[in-house]
């Protein structure tokens, strides 16, 4: 069973998600490393993010209906993720799940989750 399907059925709404996605939003455009690789508009990338988080931990399955197979690296690959911009995305989310209580109780299998994600997402050499 994985750990990260129980958490959306354990939250019971999309508002948290899309909640949790403001700030790390925030994050972004607070960023001097994030904000020059995200589009000056960021709805669409928000809508996305809350999307796949809410489909990628047991809920609707919107973002695969809209966006197809999710092929995370391939998607990142447009972008230069280094190490830096790595440590800074992993800050900002968890900047963001500190200040989002409902994902408390979720926080081990979350926090290995994005760890782990994060790092594979790296397409530059140092
Ligand atoms: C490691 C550092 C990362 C950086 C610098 C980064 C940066 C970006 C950028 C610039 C976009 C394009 C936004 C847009 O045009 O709307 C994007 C898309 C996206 N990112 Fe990341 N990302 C990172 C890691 C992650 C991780 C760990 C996840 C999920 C756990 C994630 C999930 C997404 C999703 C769902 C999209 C939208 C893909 C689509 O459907 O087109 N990203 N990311």
């Amino acid at each position: 069973m994985d750990p990260l399907s129980l958490i959306y059925p354990g939250i019971g709404s999309e508002e948290p998600f899309y909640r949790l996605v403001e700030h790390f939003y925030a994050g972004v455009e607070a960023s001097a490393i994030l904000r020059p690789l995200y589009p000056k508009d960021l709805t669409e990338a928000k809508s996305k993010l809350a999307k796949y988080l809410i489909y990628r931990t047991g809920g609707s399955q919107a973002y695969v209906e809209e966006r197809g197979h999710p092929r995370m690296r391939g998607r990142h690959m447009p972008f230069k993720i280094g190490v830096p911009e790595r440590d800074a995305w992993m800050e900002s989310m968890n900047k963001a799940l500190d200040q989002t209580p409902e994902f408390a109780p979720y926080r081990a299998d979350l926090d290995a989750f994005f760890e782990h994600f994060s790092t594979f997402m790296i397409n530059q050499p140092q």
